[in-house]
């Protein structure tokens, strides 16, 4: 039997593809036949990531790119094809970093900062990208929201406002461009193990104590758990999906809570 690569041929720009979950993703796509422009605005981390793929074999550049910036995100676009040709998948996985608070206190430069990142980046991307998708006969977008973009949280309503407006962009762009052949999918993951998790509970043993009981899995997830999502998604696999939520929580909101 031969192998079958669930993304040959596809051309995918990751933005945030320096972080963890965004690498996983960009790593993974690679190994499934697709090539990768990595986009981060830390460029050491985005090439480092280009080259970690180009070591196992496969094909990617990677550049800095400040995605809250219109012409960033058209030149990221433009570098992808000029480099492989095409640009099938958009995967856009960059988040500012934002501190606790609540409208009293948070200010509004860290306000507009999230929703210029979480938000307005995606819409960039996208306005820059969908042309190109169209003309390679169409392709999948992908915005990484959060769970908690689906519920309140205490302290953290430019992160939540941001990532709950990102799923509903992402169905608007599913309606607007379901006839270019253009499928668009938010995926929403609960607390994954990573750097942006720890920031928050220094260890991954104490993030898994204090975080394992809300989840009905009784742990934290994993950024290869999210990266299979995300490879679901930019696939044939998904054909019959757009405009949707893709939720890989561990079970996150699917109940209180163990410990309540
Ligand atoms: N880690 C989690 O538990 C978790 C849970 C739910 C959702 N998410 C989402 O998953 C995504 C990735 O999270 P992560 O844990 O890998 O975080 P991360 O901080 O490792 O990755 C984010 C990446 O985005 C980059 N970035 C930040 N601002 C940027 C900008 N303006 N332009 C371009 N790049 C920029 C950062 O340099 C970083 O490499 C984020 O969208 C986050 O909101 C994460």
């Amino acid at each position: 039997m031969t192998q079958k690569y669930l993304l040959a041929g596809r051309v995918a720009l990751v933005t945030g593809g320096g972080g963890e979950i965004g690498g996983a993703i960009a790593k993974r796509f690679a190994q499934e036949g697709a090539q990768i422009a990595v986009g981060d605005i830390r460029l050491e981390a985005a090439q480092a990531c280009a080259g970690e793929i180009i070591k196992a074999g496969g094909k990617a550049i990677g550049f800095q790119m400040d995605v809250s910036q219109p012409e960033d995100c058209e030149k990221a676009v433009r570098a992808a094809v000029e480099a492989f040709g095409k640009l099938t998948t958009l995967v856009n996985v960059a988040a500012a970093v934002t501190p606790d608070g609540t409208v009293e206190t948070i200010s509004f430069e860290d306000w507009n900062r999230a929703l210029a990142v979480n938000l307005s980046g995606a819409f960039l991307t996208c306005k820059y990208g969908v042309p190109e998708l169209r003309r390679a006969g169409g392709g999948t977008i992908i915005n990484i929201a959060s769970q908690l973009g689906q519920i309140g949280v205490p302290g953290r309503a430019p992160y939540s406002s941001s990532k709950a407006a990102l799923i509903r962009l992402t169905t608007c762009i599913a309606c607007d461009h379901a006839e270019d052949g253009i499928r668009a999918n938010t995926l929403s993951p609960g607390a994954i193990d990573t750097a942006r998790t720890l920031r928050r509970w220094g260890t991954r043993e104490k993030a898994n104590e204090m975080r394992g009981p809300l989840y009905l899995l009784g742990r934290t997830g994993q950024v290869d758990e999210i990266a299979a999502g995300a490879v679901f998604l930019a696939s044939d696999e998904s054909s019959f999906m757009t405009g949707a939520d893709l939720l890989i929580d561990g079970g996150f909101l699917a109940f209180k809570s163990k410990t309540t």
